[in-house]
């Protein structure tokens, strides 16, 4: 099939950017653009044959008054906590938020924004997916207004808010270290998620900036799918080493729950045998016994903001902006 010209392909050949190739082609901004630059990239549009995508057209006139919001699973508290609080913000400008999950699945990804966009929702959030730079590109180059939350790509210029994650993570590792625990663990997802890498990042740095070497036991990598079996085997390799850990840091909430059960199954005292950190609010870690150390997310401030910009946006598209919050570490009885 072949390729579609984009609006890159026409700011590329006339050397100009994405965004004004955008506004002459949508007849914006008319008063303040060059003629000539103007007829230049109207003249390549027609020579490359270019075909207004109708879609994104009509984002920009007939609204709709939705947003697509794409989540990872929509069945965690953190991914369901930052729905509501984007669905709360949007409601307030009477817009309506339809979504789906992802499932850290490309091709789920793919058709979820491909749904989106055939109902013509007026803009997107999107919690990225791994290994979906190249839908997020499709968007920008179509001049559809979108921004990232949670995660995102530092290769792509685009508006995202997420959590400072590095700090995060070195916060929690160096407190640890404060409370005397020297055999730290990181229990991270495998994945090629910038957030999630940013966390062992920090991680790594704490330990070393402290002067304690890292044994590569103590970093353990789980799939997203199947992380319970995994969680658990990698607990029982943990706290059977020649020399345990004393102490463990979930890099995410589900990641500490199945953790949970493994240290309730097998009684393990905390903190005194194993401290524990996690990232992320949920019940079940205010639930055990003694309620855990946590790094909970800006999601209020992470969810407002990214609903605010996205609808500044839709309005006119020319607006990015990159925000990195610092996360709060709730430090209790676990650690
Ligand atoms: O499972 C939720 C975790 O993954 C959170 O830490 C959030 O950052 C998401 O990326």
């Amino acid at each position: 099939m072949k390729k579609k010209v984009s609006l890159k392909d026409i700011a590329q050949k006339v050397g100009v950017s994405i965004a004004l190739v955008s506004y002459v082609l949508n007849n914006k901004k008319e008063g303040r653009i060059n003629k000539d630059v103007a007829l230049k990239i109207k003249d390549t549009a027609k020579q490359l044959n270019y075909k207004t995508n109708q879609i994104a057209k009509s984002l920009k006139t007939n609204k709709t008054y939705t947003i697509g919001l794409v989540v990872s699973d929509i069945s965690n508290p953190f991914s369901s906590s930052l729905a509501r609080i984007i669905e709360d913000e949007a409601n307030k400008n009477n817009y309506t938020v339809i979504f789906g999950s992802s499932d850290e699945d490309a091709n789920k990804s793919l058709k979820l924004i491909d749904t989106f966009l055939n109902k013509q929702v007026d803009g997107l959030i999107i919690a990225a997916a791994e290994n979906t730079a190249s839908q997020i590109q499709y968007l920008q180059e179509e001049g559809i207004p979108f921004v990232l939350i949670d995660r995102y790509f530092p290769e792509l210029k685009t508006s995202f808010i997420a959590l400072d994650n590095y700090k995060a993570a070195y916060e929690a590792v160096e407190h640890l270290i404060k409370k005397s625990y020297k055999r730290i663990a990181l229990i991270n997802y495998k994945s090629t998620l910038f957030n999630l890498n940013e966390r062992r990042k920090g991680y790594v740095a704490a330990l070393k900036e402290h002067n304690i070497e890292i044994k590569r036991s103590w970093v353990k990598e789980i799939c997203f799918n199947n992380s319970k079996a995994s969680v658990e085997k990698t607990m029982s390799e943990l706290l059977s080493l020649k020399e345990p850990v004393d102490a463990i840091l979930f890099s995410a909430n589900t990641l500490a729950v199945d953790g949970l059960k493994y240290i309730n199954k097998h009684n393990i005292k905390i903190p005194e045998q194993l401290a524990v950190i996690s990232f992320d609010e949920s019940d079940a870690l205010d639930l055990f016994h003694p309620q855990l150390t946590y790094i909970k997310q800006p999601l209020q401030q992470m969810g407002e903001t990214a609903t605010k910009l996205l609808l500044e946006n839709i309005e006119k598209n020319n607006k990015i902006m990159q925000v990195k919050m610092d996360g709060e570490l709730v430090v209790r009885n676990s650690t």
